[in-house]
């Protein structure tokens, strides 16, 4: 899914969200764990004022497991319940539903002692799109559940998913917006995919990333194509013979005998985005 927002589309979303924050008590907000800034709702804080917070660093298998632990750390610190999930294999779901309740044991105490008991705690899911929100669901959901709340077609109302006869989750997930207006931000985004490759110069953006990739990850360049890459690169231009290099290496050669770099751009960005160059976290925490 390709990410292409308007004024309008924003508007719209954050309608749905303001609208169904207030039947929930929690909110699971998605991040991905490659890169969990980038990849947070700016404005959630707002929207989800007074609700307790959760938030899943989703597609952990695809991130580096020193950076995963150290994000957790990061977010527990900022008063958040955190988990490491991996939604597509299942790894870290089950763990959620103790998490809700634990998230919301606040609120269930408040109650008891107004007399509510036995009143399950409402969660939403939310992210922006991509983050994996369907696939969790899916997975989180499975099939020991039922469906409850107005029947579709008598009135019109929200479907609730019982979980268990402590939690419901709302079945269809909140949709946030990413952070566009921080150029860092839609770098990342654009890294992993999460906007539409069409409108992105995309060997610029393989620049970009082996620029990161020789500060941070020095190795996985040459392990994967076999290939010399400089020791210091500080500029974009610096990263050209790379490109050529991965071209030669992978016989992109164009008519004229010139290694084909364009080509050699999106074999480095789908090598990435399939962890082909091993786990990879392009945001670190402070
Ligand atoms: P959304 O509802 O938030 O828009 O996201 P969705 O669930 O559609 O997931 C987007 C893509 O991310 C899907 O891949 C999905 O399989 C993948 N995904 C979700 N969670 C994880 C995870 O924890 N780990 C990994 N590795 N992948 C995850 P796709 O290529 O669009 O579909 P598919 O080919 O995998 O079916």
């Amino acid at each position: 899914m390709n990410l292409q927002w308007y004024p309008g589309h924003m508007a719209k979303a954050k309608r749905m969200m303001q609208e169904n924050i207030k039947l929930i008590d929690v909110v699971v907000e998605l991040v991905d764990a490659r890169i969990p800034l980038s990849s947070k709702n700016p404005d959630i804080d707002a929207l989800a004022k007074n609700k307790s917070r959760i938030i899943l660093l989703n597609k952990y298998d695809m991130a580096d497991p020193k950076y995963n632990d150290l994000w957790k750390k990061h977010f527990e610190e900022n008063g958040y319940y955190v988990a490491l999930v991996n939604s597509k294999s299942g790894q870290g779901v089950k763990q959620v539903k103790d998490i809700i309740y634990k998230a919301c044991e606040a609120k269930i105490e408040r109650d008891r002692r107004r007399g509510i008991i036995n009143r399950p705690v409402r969660a939403m899911v939310a992210g922006i799109p991509n983050v994996g929100k369907s696939t969790f669901i899916n997975s989180f959901v499975g099939r020991a559940s039922t469906k409850t709340g107005n029947k579709p077609g008598i009135t019109k109302g929200k479907q609730w998913i019982r979980l268990s006869n402590k939690v419901e989750l709302l079945d269809t997930p909140g949709i946030l917006w990413p952070k566009f207006e921080d150029p860092r931000a839609g770098m990342s985004l654009a890294l992993i995919g999460s906007i539409n490759d069409n409108i992105i110069p995309m060997t610029e953006l393989a620049c970009e990333l082996i620029l990161f990739l020789n500060r941070h990850y020095p190795d996985a360049i040459k392990q994967r194509y076999d290939i010399e890459v400089p020791k210091i690169m500080n500029e974009i231009k610096d990263t050209i013979s790379t490109l050529e290099n991965i071209a030669i290496k992978r016989s992109s050669i164009m008519k004229g005998g010139e290694p084909d770099i364009d080509k050699a751009a999106l074999i480095l960005l789908d090598d990435f985005r399939s962890v082909r160059l091993g786990q990879i976290t392009l945001e670190f925490p402070e």
